[in-house]
Parts: C-alpha cells; structure tokens; sequence
C-alpha cells in the first residue's frame, strides 16, 4: 500500500503552484457530452477524480487525448445511453454525468449513487429539479432511470444552494426548451467556470457565482477550448502547510478573491499574506499559530468544508482553544482520532469539534479516510517531531496532483513509498 513518510521540522520557503479545479473540471468533464464535438481543456489535474470521469466519457464512447495538462474529449461517437455502477461507485461525483446525459440523449440509466466517506450524499434536489424541467425519473433497483421528449424550461428553487445540483440543472437546461432559472443557486467559483465553459460552447447562461442564475436553453451546442481554474482548496492547503511548518511561501497560479475566507483565517491564526500581482500570495508565518475562536463551514463565500481539515491541523498547534463547526457534512471529522494519536488534544461532539492546540504534535503512523483529511495529515506531519506515516493515499491521489513533490520544492522532507 502507499504511503507518505514525513520527518518533521522543517520549514517550508520558496515557490509552489496550483493545478487545475478539481471541482471545476470535473462538471466540464460531463459537459464535454452536450456538444458531440471537439473539447479542449487546459489546466486539467491529472487526478485519480479525473481519470475515473475519464472511464465513463470513455466507456460512454468519447475519444479522449492527453498532452501534458490539456485533455482533448471528442464526444461525437457516444454509444451508449448506460453507465455501470463499478464506473458510477468510483466518484460520488459521477451523478453530475445524468443531466449532461438527459439533455445529450433525452435518456440515461445510471447506478444510484451510493454515500461516501462523508456520510449520505442524498441526490433529491438533483432529481426534483429534474422532475420540474419534464423528465421522468424513475429509481428501481439500485438504478436512476431518467427519460424526456422536450425538456421544458422552468422556475427552480433550491432548498438549499447544492453545488452538484446547480450544476446538474445547468447542464440539462442548456439544451432545454425555453428560460430555465435557478433561484438560491450555490455560488462557488466552479459554477462560474461551468458557464464560462458552456457559454463558450454557444450556451446562454448568465448569473453564475450569484444566487440567481438563468438558462436560456439553446438547440446545439459547438466546438470549446478552456483553461480550468486554479483549484482554491490546493491553494489553501499550501497556506496551511506554511502556516503549520513555518517559513515563507509564494503560492503561484491562486486566484485570490476564490480563497478569501481561508485568508481571513489563517490572518487570525498570525501568518502574513500578501497578494503579489494577480494570482500569486505570499505565505509567511513565524512562530506559534494562533487559535481562532470559532469557524464554520458554509456554502461559498462562506468558510469551506474542504479547507476545515486543514486549518484543523493548524490548530492543532495553536496557542489556545478554537472552536470548529461543521455544517456541510455529518462525517468530516474523520481525520481527528489520526490527529490525536499525533498528540493533539481534539474533542469533538457532533458537528462541533472543540481543538485545544498543543505545542508540539509527534509523529505516528496514520491512515487517511477521505481526500482533504490525507492533506491535513500530511501537513501536521510537517510540524511534528519526528517521523509520521499516512497511508490511504488513494484518497490523497483524487484530488491533489504531485502534492508531495510541491512540499518536496519548498524544503520539505517528505518521501512517497508505493
Ligand atoms: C461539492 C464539492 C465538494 C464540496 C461540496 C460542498 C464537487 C465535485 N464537490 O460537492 O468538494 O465539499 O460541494 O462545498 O464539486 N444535499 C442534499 N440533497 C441534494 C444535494 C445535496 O441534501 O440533492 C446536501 C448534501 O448532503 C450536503 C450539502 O447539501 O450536506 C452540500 O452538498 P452539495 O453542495 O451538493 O455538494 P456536492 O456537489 O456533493
């Protein structure tokens, strides 16, 4: 099994850049469907996430060519209307793959998609939007059948701003029938890459990145070429691993504006940060963090559950008790008993965990259970004394690209053993 192996107490200095959007590509990825044409997606993270969306835009009968960061998908030959439940199980994500379908195809079979390491991942907003915009979705046997003559565009209202079902509605609506308009829309910054993207395909789509978002549906769609966003969750947690290990870091290719809550925090926490031109900042964090006394995770622009194992680790080493609230996710505090058994001193009582920082965590051997809880650990083992150990990489590997060779780059010493 792979494993990172980290010896601590090192200081992090130099510079590092960001990859691609995870959670941008991944919808451009499905939206390469619409169009039964050429996509051309520069800045695409080689990331296991991408490689399993890979599996289905294959396995649906798109060609698909790599070249260095630029992924081409022609979509023109797709041959099935079905997507199996060993591709759909690999990515919990894979369900924003049934509106690019419906509104492609006007019918698709896909595996329901099961929870995950976070806990239940219910899909009923997705699928009531759907039944709003005519189609008829039916679930039997662990399949989500969907079908639809016209998709007929609608007023939606979402009880509560999803990212994957703004951007689900956004696919389907984008072929639709009529003016499609989705009120309490999540406003990530990957939704405004997901029109910019759709648009450029000749969508009209207008209102990303605000509650408010409208879809003029259109008959086809052409021929794209775009460069993905820079991925906010990588950038903050290269902050993060500055502020745990000490030093000064430039993080280059970061749009800042994407990131300010995680700025605002780990300023609480006593680092420095810098904007140096458009898209890079400047990391400097000398001596102990400090606590912050209470952060929670909301819906963009709010504090993101992504960046919440992170900035844990952070302050974990604190001076002082802070207060983390998790509201997005039931199960995303997996990472505390790993961090505990590195010393720190976390209690957690529902979707509250009360951190009270240590001086020194020490190193351990350690097994990550989710994505950003593999990052978090490895960056506590930047601080601790001694050597730490983090297997469970495969979660590491869906969303961070060359991670430990970033942190290599800055001073860090850190080994990857597969
Ligand atoms: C996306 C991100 C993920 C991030 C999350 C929240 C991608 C690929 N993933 O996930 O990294 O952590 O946003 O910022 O972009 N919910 C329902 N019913 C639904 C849909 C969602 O109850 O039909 C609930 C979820 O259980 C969760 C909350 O809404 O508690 C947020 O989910 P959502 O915004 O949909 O997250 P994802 O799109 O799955």
């Amino acid at each position: 099994m792979s494993k990172m192996i980290i010896e601590g107490g090192r200081s992090l200095n130099g510079e590092v850049s960001v990859h691609g959007s995870k959670n941008a590509v991944l919808p451009i990825l499905a939206a390469t469907v619409l169009n039964g044409s050429r996509n051309i997606i520069h800045n695409c993270p080689r990331i296991k996430d991408v490689f399993s969306s890979i599996e289905i835009l294959k396995g649906l009968g798109c060609g698909i060519v790599w070249e260095g960061n630029t992924l081409t998908v022609d979509s023109a030959s797709i041959s099935t209307q079905f997507i199996p439940e060993t591709l759909m199980r690999e990515m919990r994500s894979s369900i924003i793959f049934l509106g690019a379908m419906i509104a492609r195809h006007r019918k698709v079979t896909i595996s329901m998609p099961g929870g995950c390491e976070l806990g239940p991942r219910p899909i009923d907003l997705h699928l009531k939007a759907f039944r709003q915009l005519g189609i008829t979705v039916e679930e039997s046997h662990g399949y989500i059948n969907c079908e639809v003559g016209d998709i007929c565009g609608d007023d939606i209202h979402l009880d509560f701003p999803s990212v994957g079902a703004t951007e689900n509605i956004m696919l389907v609506a984008a072929l639709a029938k009529g003016v499609t308009t989705i009120t309490n829309a999540a406003k990530e910054p990957e939704i405004a890459d997901l029109q910019s993207y759709l648009n450029k395909m000749g969508a009209r789509i207008s209102g990303a990145g605000t509650a408010a978002i409208t879809i003029e549906g259109v008959p086809a769609l052409g021929e794209v070429e775009h460069t993905v966003i820079p991925d906010r969750i990588v950038a903050a947690t290269y902050l993060c691993a500055t502020a745990i290990a000490g030093g000064k870091v430039s993080v280059t290719n970061v749009v800042p504006t994407h990131i300010q809550s995680i700025i605002s925090a780990l300023k609480d926490c006593g680092c420095r940060i810098r904007q140096d031109g458009a898209n890079t900042l400047t990391v400097e964090a000398l001596g102990r963090p400090l606590p912050i006394d209470y952060i929670r995770t909301l819906p963009y622009p709010g504090f993101p559950t992504d960046a919440q194992s992170p900035v844990m680790s952070v302050l974990s080493i604190a001076d002082g008790t802070s207060i983390v609230t998790e509201n997005m996710f039931e199960n995303r505090f997996k990472h505390v008993t790993e961090l505990n058994r590195m010393g720190a001193d976390i209690v957690v009582d529902g979707r509250i965990a009360v951190v009270k920082g240590v001086k020194r965590l020490s190193g351990a051997k350690t097994t990550a259970t989710d994505l950003r809880g593999a990052a978090a650990l490895i960056i506590a083992g930047l601080s601790a004394d001694g050597i730490t150990e983090v297997d469970g990489l495969c979660h590491l590997d869906r969303g961070y690209e060359g991670f430990d060779t970033g942190l290599k780059s800055l001073g860090a010493e850190i080994k990857r053993v597969d």
